[in-house]
């Protein structure tokens, strides 16, 4: 006989409550706090034996278990929900001033402090608790009736099933928001159109909506789902908080999530701070805001000042430029990259998109073109969001004129004529020509002057193109000879004798660069900045690189298959040895050998991420960031919770705030340098 059904049954029943407790605490801690006390295998050990209890006792199943977040059988259809209290709107005001003075005429008082959320872009839910156990959670609908997704908001991870603590309300209604991280929305679009799919979700907010409206619940459990409360529908307790933010407080300590970028502020300076910082922190915020609320913090003010219509008098929205717009596409035009990708663009009549003029959208490729079947002359939807390109999200059929125009697959490459090919396996069509092109000739200068190659200042397209055009250059070999050429430089329209010297200057810099540098800004496909390094770090020499069999390139830590095969194949072309040795034939050059770099074990910055705001004294944000990459930390762009130090130079960005609202340890340039001494590079 099975173990489990021999055992004493109270026993085994209270087994199951207490796992069930301890995996809801530990979800909980891994899910929403981001801080986990226990392995993933001690986790699953639990989740196991709870599965295992289950399957012995199936009667004991409840819906709050964890094992029922994997989603139950499919519904007929969804219920219909009538909300005890009805789900208000929040009306939207142009200028907070007049918000508060609404506020402050209804109070008689003129110092108020509000509660300043951001306005996240999801579905609004409405959670009802009964004796701390999650009975039903229904969406929004028209305030009044909503339909009825409690099976598909149980597999949501960070929601709790169960509220942790004490002393729930014998019926809470938990008001919030059902979204997707942006990160998770890149990766789900990317992940249906690998599988096939034609259409994919054009923003978070569809993505959310979409996935939490699935009769199948165990569809919902693959999706990425999360949830920040926001405020309370109905379950007053016995002493109940007097302040929304007490009240978020409460929340946090039953587990349930609430948006760790809220915060309490004074008057209309103090909504009007907090927007600014909103607004500048929005590129970074990993989900999709837009705009915020501010909401009257003490609770009883609330009550004194009531409602109109369908909206509180207590609270008010902001709300941001939209990230999308529709406009009609004038073109599709096909710009060539400098590995010879051609790509189509899409050019459009001039709209705002977020706060920014766009005139251009990418479509990625032709497949990504077909699939979306934008035509000259379409209605599309537009989206900037963060610091990402435009790009066209979907046409709007019903406005497709008569005479829209398909563009077809290019047959020649349009820049300089050449022969187009689609290797095996990829979707990008690419010009054949190589630096025969004139396209890929400019593409490869400029990004062998790129900042993060040879970082050669003031060269950018337009000189590019000048250069190519005046046959001062034909390759960037040449770029180290042009001092020998100042006069025709000079007499260069657009080029004063100033930025001449300037420019000589910065090329004469960039012989100091080291081998990373130099591999990376050969422009070899696949090879980044990270296999660059790669290489010459294991290699040491340009020499070694150059002469290295296929299997030892494979060998190298970092440097996958695909990267190594292109190397072997670059330096097998006659005519890129050629360049190259040109390039070492160079006088006073760094190029030849690696940087060494004595990659400090057991330094505080080992292994930790930092971020970089403001000028520094003593180097350019490049040097910085090659010194602390030397001493094994990772710089990285934005700011998150697991970042260890923001390094803040002189007038930092809007990072310094931000860095403070998450809770990062901020350095100054002199604790910065008293940290870096004493580990000084080799
Ligand atoms: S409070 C009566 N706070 O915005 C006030 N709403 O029109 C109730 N939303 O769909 C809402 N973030 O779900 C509140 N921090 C936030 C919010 C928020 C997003 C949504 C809400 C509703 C709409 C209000």
């Amino acid at each position: 006989m099975d173990p489990l059904q021999a055992a004493d049954p109270s026993l085994l029943l209270a087994r199951l409550h207490q796992l069930r407790d301890q995996i809801g605490y530990h979800n909980h801690r891994y899910h929403v706090l981001d801080a986990p006390e226990i392995t993933d295998d001690a986790y699953d050990a639990l989740f196991r034996e709870l599965q295992e209890l289950e399957q012995a006792h199936p009667e004991w199943i409840t819906p709050d278990s964890p094992t029922q977040r994997v989603g139950t059988a499919p519904l007929e259809g969804f219920a219909k929900v009538v909300h005890r209290v009805a789900m208000l709107s929040i009306d939207t005001v142009a200028d907070v001033a007049e918000f508060h003075r609404r506020v402050s005429e209804g109070l008689g008082a003129s110092e108020i402090d509000y509660a300043a959320e951001p306005k996240i872009d999801g579905v609004a839910v409405s959670l009802i608790y009964r004796d701390g156990v999650l009975v039903q959670a229904a969406t929004r609908g028209d305030g009044r009736e909503g339909e009825e997704v409690t099976a598909q908001a149980r597999t949501i991870q960070s929601l709790p099933l169960r509220l942790l603590g004490a002393g729930h309300p014998e019926r809470l209604e938990v008001r919030g928001e059902i979204f997707m991280r942006l990160d998770a929305f890149e990766r789900l679009n990317a992940a249906l159109l690998e599988r096939g799919e034609k259409r994919v979700f054009a923003n978070p907010r569809n993505a959310a909506a979409g996935s939490l409206r699935q009769l199948d619940p165990r569809i919902t459990a693959q999706r990425p789902l999360q949830l920040y409360c926001h405020g309370v529908g109905e379950g007053i307790a016995a002493d109940w908080p007097t302040t929304h933010a007490q009240m978020m407080a409460r929340f946090r300590e039953w587990g349930l999530p609430t948006c760790p970028d809220a915060e309490v502020v004074r008057g209309v300076e103090g909504c009007r701070a907090y927007y600014q910082k909103l607004e500048s922190m929005r590129d970074q915020l990993p989900y999709e805001i837009d705009g915020m609320v501010f909401k009257v913090n003490d609770l009883a003010s609330r009550e004194r000042l009531g409602f109109v219509a369908r909206a509180p008098r207590w609270a008010a929205a902001c709300k941001f430029p939209s990230r999308e717009a529709l406009t009609t596409v004038e073109g599709i035009d096909i710009q060539v990259g400098r590995t010879g990708a051609l790509t189509p663009v899409a050019r459009l009549a001039p709209v705002g998109v977020g706060g920014v003029t766009v005139t251009n959208a990418t479509l990625h490729n032709f497949e990504e073109l077909a699939r979306k079947d934008v035509r000259v002359g379409d209605t599309v939807r537009v989206r900037r969001a963060g610091d990402v390109i435009p790009e066209v999200v979907e046409v709007v059929l019903a406005q497709r004129p008569a005479d829209a125009v398909e563009i077809p697959l290019p047959t020649a490459c349009p820049e300089c004529g050449g022969a187009v090919a689609r290797s095996e396996g990829e979707v990008v069509i690419r010009c054949v020509a190589g630096f025969s092109c004139p396209a890929q000739l400019k593409g490869a200068i400029c990004h062998f002057a790129s900042r993060k190659a040879m970082n050669i200042d003031g060269l950018g397209e337009e000189r590019v193109e000048l250069l190519l055009a005046q046959g001062l250059i034909a390759d960037v070999a040449d770029l180290y000879q042009l001092h020998t050429r100042s006069e025709p430089l000079v007499a260069l329209e657009r080029m004063g004798e100033k930025s001449v010297t300037n420019l000589l200057a910065a090329i004469e810099a960039s012989r100091e660069r080291d081998l990373a540098r130099f591999l990376f800004a050969l422009g070899i496909r696949d090879v980044g900045e990270a296999t660059a390094a790669s290489l010459a770090r294991h290699f040491g020499s340009i020499a070694a690189v150059m002469e290295a069999g296929e299997d030892e390139l494979q060998g190298v830590a970092d440097v996958g298959p695909v990267a190594a095969g292109r190397v072997w194949h670059f330096f097998r072309e006659a005519r890129n040895r050629a360049l190259v040795n040109r390039l070492l034939a160079e006088p006073g050059t760094g190029w030849h050998q690696a940087t060494l770099r004595v990659v400090a074990d057991g330094h505080p910055l080992a292994g930790a991420t930092v971020v970089l705001t403001g000028t520094l004294a003593a180097w350019t944000r490049q040097e910085a960031k090659a010194r602390l990459e030397g001493l094994g930390a990772k710089v990285s762009g934005s700011l998150s919770k697991r970042t260890r130090y923001l390094i803040a130079g002189e007038s930092p960005g809007s990072k310094l705030a931000q860095a403070q609202a998450l809770g990062v340890e901020i350095l100054d340039e002199s604790a910065l340098l008293a940290l870096v001494q004493g580990h000084a590079l080799a």
